[in-house]
């Protein structure tokens, strides 16, 4: 479970361009859930996310995932939970260019002590549950914006996270390739996943269990 309570987040504190990006979040999401986060531009949204992803920082208030307070936390212990608990697709996929698929796929596993070869067997796992098995000695600037994505998706779930959050993961896709994607997305919350899409398509939202929509900083 994942739960915000009166969350703020606040860009350049102390500085004359302060910028309070986020006024007061309090959500919860539940084990399981498939949600959509939808906004305009600025309104927080990846701001949002990336606090749920444990890679950027609050102000005040608190954030648990599971039992554990994600506040003040050693940069190991952070690193530890978003290992095991939280695979990211960032909004531009975020991938190593001419590094190839099962490359990229295999940067999250850089740190763990297996095995190399339980290493790539655990990458090309993740490579065929999103259909790019094929293509994995491919490099990455070879392929299309939906095979890409696609690797972003075996890469944020190739450490088996329970919660797996994705910011514009169709955003510039055309619409059969949003449908495929969104597909994986599915299939991914019903083996029990749970799912947090940042989207600007009101139709992707509309395939969610629930919406949240973020207004300069709130939920509204
Ligand atoms: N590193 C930063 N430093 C200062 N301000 C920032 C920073 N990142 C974001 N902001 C500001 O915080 C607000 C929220 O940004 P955020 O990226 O979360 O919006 P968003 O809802 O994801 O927008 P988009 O739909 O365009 O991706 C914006 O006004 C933005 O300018
Ligand atoms: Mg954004």
């Amino acid at each position: 479970m994942l739960k915000l309570e009166s969350v703020h987040k606040v860009y350049n504190k102390g500085k004359s361009n302060e910028f309070e990006a986020l006024k007061g979040i309090d959500l919860k999401v539940n084990d399981g859930e498939l949600v959509a986060i939808i906004g305009k531009s600025g309104a927080g949204k990846s701001t949002l996310l990336h606090i749920l992803a444990c890679i950027d920082s609050y102000e005040s208030g608190k954030y648990c995932i599971d039992d554990t307070l994600v506040r003040n936390l050693s940069e190991k212990k952070l690193a530890e939970i978003r290992n095991k608990k939280i695979g990211m697709v960032m909004q531009d996929f975020a991938l190593v260019d001419d590094f190839s698929c099962i490359e990229n796929v295999l940067l999250p596993l850089d740190f763990s002590r297996k095995k190399i070869s339980d290493k790539k067997t655990k990458a090309m796992n993740a490579l065929k549950s999103v259909g790019m098995d094929s293509m994995a000695k491919k490099s990455v600037n070879k392929l299309s914006g939906g095979q890409k994505q696609r690797v972003a998706i075996a890469r944020a779930i190739v450490n088996e996270p329970s919660v797996v959050l994705a910011d514009e993961p169709t955003g510039a896709l055309d619409s059969k390739t949003s449908a495929e994607i969104m597909e994986l997305f599915h299939a991914l919350n019903r083996k029990g996943k749970t799912v947090i899409i940042v989207t600007h398509d009101l139709e992707i939202a509309k395939q969610c269990n629930r919406i949240i929509e973020i207004s300069d900083g709130k939920i509204i």
